[in-house]
């Protein structure tokens, strides 16, 4: 099966080959100190320089103690890593404040800070297969690191203004506020413990586990046990007014809002119950034991998919957006992306969750087909995989993306189209995916015909014509 994904591919210039130059400033090295090398990355397509192949970091226990009054905040990391083969040198991504120390084990490691890296050279190299804790202590004021994907309109990272602070990392802001392998391929689980004045109200990624209110100050602990790549990961530190609603399936529900938020802003989150039992029904058991949003002061920011808290802007919004937002935490955040140049496996999949919904509301799907199509045909066209971080989050992400998943679902049915989805899921949840492993499924269950649906869609550059009957025809 394998084989005749690849020879699929292979036949039509589906660009999985690594193909894009870099696009961070190289390490300058001429500034590394003595005994340090200059660190290779990952070598994901679109950001070849973050990461570190030779790492699998499993979990991270973050210490974060802020004040949003001061844009500072002091952390303490401790990562859980497995040394995927021998290291003589452990590259972290970090772009953060100063780094006071660094212990591997419980001792003391030499580091350096270089460029958007954390250096740590190990007493003797690290040996393949080893499991390891790596200690980072720093303090200071977070990077400032604007979003490539989107022409550096949009900061990214740990953002303090106007009396908060939030996170937005996608794609590449979480190592602006702690050490990480910064790669969505190595998905990690989490155990924070925040600290700010008491007063404010701070909500995370996860389950709220423990609070402590004492000598003017409040810790929260969060703990989310499901691995999602360090994008995904969210704070918001406010003056919040916290939510609950009962989820279906024993979820806990619980939204963030600032306590001065119109009640129209509000509205949009209405139905996220049942939103999480529409989506279920259609993907399987939602990821997560908690779900919710957290709106930002912010009207401006893009509204982003942050595991089991999405972020939002302070503006009104179309419940599709949260319904799009939800969906991505089953494709994003469990099932992470492999390399960048997949991001239509989390753009395209959360977009035609929009159009499940609309069709459970008694919606034709016609209007969004067209809507779709009519966007795509305004912009160059292009194959599904990007090839540069502006593609990442363009309209055919989304939009082609999207259609393509249509043009499957007209070809196989819709019960054998449910099963594909599902089946991808199952087999994917909490793991990376590539293209070649949606479609290996989507083979498996629907056939070499499954295959050649898609095919216009997902190559390029081409944009197909718009089937006739692309949505009257009847799905079997
Ligand atoms: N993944 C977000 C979504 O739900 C989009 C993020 C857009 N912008 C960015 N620079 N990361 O569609
Ligand atoms: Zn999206």
């Amino acid at each position: 099966m394998k084989r005749l994904i690849l020879l699929f591919l292979a036949g039509t210039s589906l660009a999985l080959a690594r193909q894009t130059a870099p696009q961070l400033p190289a390490p300058p090295l001429s500034t590394l100190p003595d005994g340090f090398s200059a660190p290779s990355g990952y070598g994901d397509s679109i950001y070849p320089l973050l990461g570190d192949a030779g790492l699998d970091v499993t979990h991270y226990d973050l210490s974060l103690r802020s004040d949003p009054r001061q844009d500072v905040i002091s952390g303490r990391a401790v990562l859980s890593i497995t040394a995927l083969r021998e290291l003589n040198q452990i590259s972290l991504d970090f772009a953060g404040p100063k780094v006071l120390g660094v212990k591997l084990g419980g001792r003391a490691a030499q580091h350096a800070q270089v460029g958007e890296k954390l250096l740590i050279l190990p007493p003797t190299p690290v040996t393949a297969g080893t499991a390891f804790t790596l200690t980072v202590a720093y303090s200071g004021t977070p990077a400032l690191q604007y979003d490539s994907s989107t022409g550096g309109g949009l900061r990214l990272g740990w953002i303090t203004q106007a009396g908060g602070s939030y996170v937005l990392s996608e794609p590449d802001g979480a190592h602006t506020f702690f050490p990480c392998n910064d790669v969505p391929a190595d998905g990690a689980s989490f155990s924070l413990h925040l600290d700010v004045p008491a007063g404010y109200t701070t909500v995370a990624s996860g389950v709220q586990t423990r609070q402590v209110t004492a000598a003017g100050r409040t810790r929260t602990d969060f703990e989310l046990a499901q691995p999602i790549p360090t994008y995904a990961l969210t704070v918001h530190v406010g003056r919040l007014k916290l939510e609950t609603q009962a989820g279906p399936a024993g979820i806990q529900i619980r939204n963030a809002f600032p306590v001065n938020l119109p009640d129209d802003v509000k509205a949009t989150f209405a139905q996220t119950p049942a939103m999480i039992g529409f989506l279920a029904e259609w993907f399987g058991p939602y990821p997560y034991p908690v779900y919710g949003v957290a709106v930002s002061a912010d009207p401006q920011i893009p509204a982003l998919e942050t595991a089991t808290l999405s972020t939002f802007p302070a503006r009104p919004e179309q419940p599709t957006t949260a319904l799009h937002e939800l969906a991505h935490q089953w494709f994003g955040n469990s099932l992470r992306l492999g390399d960048w140049s997949d991001i239509w496996l989390n753009e395209g999949f959360a977009t035609y969750a929009e159009l499940l919904w609309a069709q459970s509301q008694g919606q034709s799907a016609a209007p969004l087909l067209e809507r779709w199509y009519a966007r795509l045909a305004r912009v160059p066209a292009r194959g599904l995989p990007a090839t540069q971080s502006l593609q990442l989050f363009d309209s055919s992400s989304y939009f082609r993306g999207a259609l393509a998943l249509h043009a499957l679902r007209l070809n196989v049915g819709d019960g054998r189209f449910r099963r594909i989805l599902a089946d991808y899921v199952g087999r994917f949840a909490g793991r990376s995916v590539r293209t070649a492993d949606f479609l290996g499924v989507a083979q498996q269950i629907g056939g070499q015909t499954a295959l050649d649906a898609m095919r216009p869609w997902l190559v390029g550059p081409q944009l197909p014509p718009f089937p006739k009957g692309f949505f009257t025809q009847a799905v079997r």
